[in-house]
């Protein structure tokens, strides 16, 4: 079946089976690799993507579910400027270990951020509780993802005064 689906900002044109998953593909079909499959249970958070900038496991979409969203993987994240303030405070709070997690973690991260500018620890871990990694002990996650946030906060266009 043919669909048109956006990702990280360019429309692909697919003949995909309604019954491949979303995580197959972006993997597959569209070589985006850094979707990961952990569990394929909908249990790890591993293949989580901005669908419509909301996080969801992409294991349990079927790709024809993306038809006319913008769908954001981790490769999505690296701009012409370099990397997105989300992997430069991942690589500095030394948020990851083996990586698994990591693409899911940083989307996770990305919308949290867009919707709560200054998350508190406990905060983080409600928006990452269904993603889980198995080397870092979430510690360095939650403080990369506060990191990004005070990062993004700092590169805000500061408000004209009112009465300018
Ligand atoms: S692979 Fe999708 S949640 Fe684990
Ligand atoms: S860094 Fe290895 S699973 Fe999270």
């Amino acid at each position: 079946m043919e669909v048109t689906i956006t990702v990280n900002g360019t429309a692909h044109t697919l003949d995909i089976e309604p019954r491949e998953l979303l995580v197959h593909v972006l993997r597959e079909d569209l070589r985006l690799t850094g979707t990961h499959i952990g569990c394929d249970s909908t249990s790890c958070g591993a293949c989580t993507v901005l669908y419509d900038g909301v996080p969801v496991k992409s294991c349990t979409l079927f790709g024809v579910q993306a038809e006319g969203v913008e769908i954001t993987t981790v490769e999505g994240l690296l701009t012409a400027a370099g990397l997105d303030p989300m992997q430069a405070a991942f690589k500095e709070h030394h948020g990851l270990q083996c990586g698994y997690c990591t693409p899911g973690m940083m989307l996770v991260g990305k919308a949290l951020i867009e919707q709560n500018p200054a998350p508190s620890d406990d905060d983080v871990r409600d928006a990452i509780g269904g993603n889980i990694c198995r080397c870092t002990g979430y510690m360095n996650i939650v403080k990369a993802i506060q990191a990004a946030a005070a990062a993004q906060q700092q590169s805000a266009p500061t408000p004209a005064p009112a009465n300018a």
